[in-house]
């Protein structure tokens, strides 16, 4: 796991920016993994002006809520369209986000996890964190090996999301997630991370033990995951001089 913390998120979203932008240059058809929530709008509206070329490139958005329309504003398709899909040449026929108004959603499920694999595996996903170390809506004892299905948020992430919502009532309690196994197969797994009310549960997740009590601890299983954080979020990690020290220290080859 790479750690690499920033004053800002600002700086932070830059750094990842950047690296999300040299895979698209070397790869067209890059396929990439997708996250909603306050973290990643800076990021999307700095991808969008770096004027990148989506015309072959293929998304996986990693949640939506179950019950509420794609048109709803606050569903993950709203959400994606406004902050990212309407600013760059993404064609409509490759971008996918799961389907929140499913008939039968285990059914859609299974149809997304076959389209992640025919379409290659996703290359980059990035990722945030709750407040409870859920990525994607993968819940506090969510299977390590899980794959995309249906979810129940718990108490923590309704009170973290009436922010959009206006009130608890109104945030859907189901959801549908791709699963950490899913995440886990991602090439690279990018996670961005702001803020001191993350500060717990990134610390847990980089420096605790691995366990379904913190999905996102799940990461220090893959290769080459990454944490972009600020000052704020990573001010619970123990070893945070040492991660500041590599990254002001990388070989030149290793830069990003
Ligand atoms: P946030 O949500 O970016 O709105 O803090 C992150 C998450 O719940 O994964």
């Amino acid at each position: 796991m790479e750690i690499i913390i920033q004053p800002t998120p600002e700086a932070a979203t830059s750094i990842a920016a950047k690296l999300i932008a040299k895979l698209l240059r070397e790869k067209p058809n890059a396929v990439l993994g997708l996250a909603t929530g306050s973290t990643p709008v800076a990021l999307y509206r700095e991808l969008v002006a770096l004027k990148l070329d989506w015309s072959k490139v293929t998304t996986f958005n990693l949640d939506e809520y179950i019950g509420i329309s794609p048109q709803h504003p606050q569903s993950y398709h709203s959400f994606m369209w406004e902050n990212l899909f309407q600013h760059v040449n993404v064609a409509v026929k490759n971008v996918n986000i799961p389907d929140g108004m499913a008939k039968d959603v285990p059914a859609s499920c299974e149809l997304y996890e076959k389209k992640i694999k025919a379409a290659g595996g996703i290359d980059l996903q990035i990722l945030g964190i709750g407040t409870d170390g859920h990525i994607g809506f993968n819940e506090p004892t969510s299977s390590l090996v899980s794959r995309t299905r249906i979810k129940t948020l718990t108490q923590q992430t309704i009170r973290d999301n009436a922010r959009f919502f206006g009130s608890e009532e109104a945030v859907p309690h189901h959801v549908i997630t791709m699963g950490i196994g899913t995440i886990m197969e991602a090439r690279q797994n990018l996670l961005l991370a702001f803020g001191d009310k993350k500060a717990a549960a990134i610390a847990e997740a980089a420096e605790g033990p691995v366990t379904a009590m913190n999905p996102a601890s799940a990461l220090q299983f893959h290769a080459t995951a990454k944490f972009f954080l600020d000052a704020g979020a990573a001010s619970k990690l123990k070893k945070a001089d040492y991660y500041r020290w590599v990254y002001e220290n990388k070989p030149v080859w290793q830069q990003f």
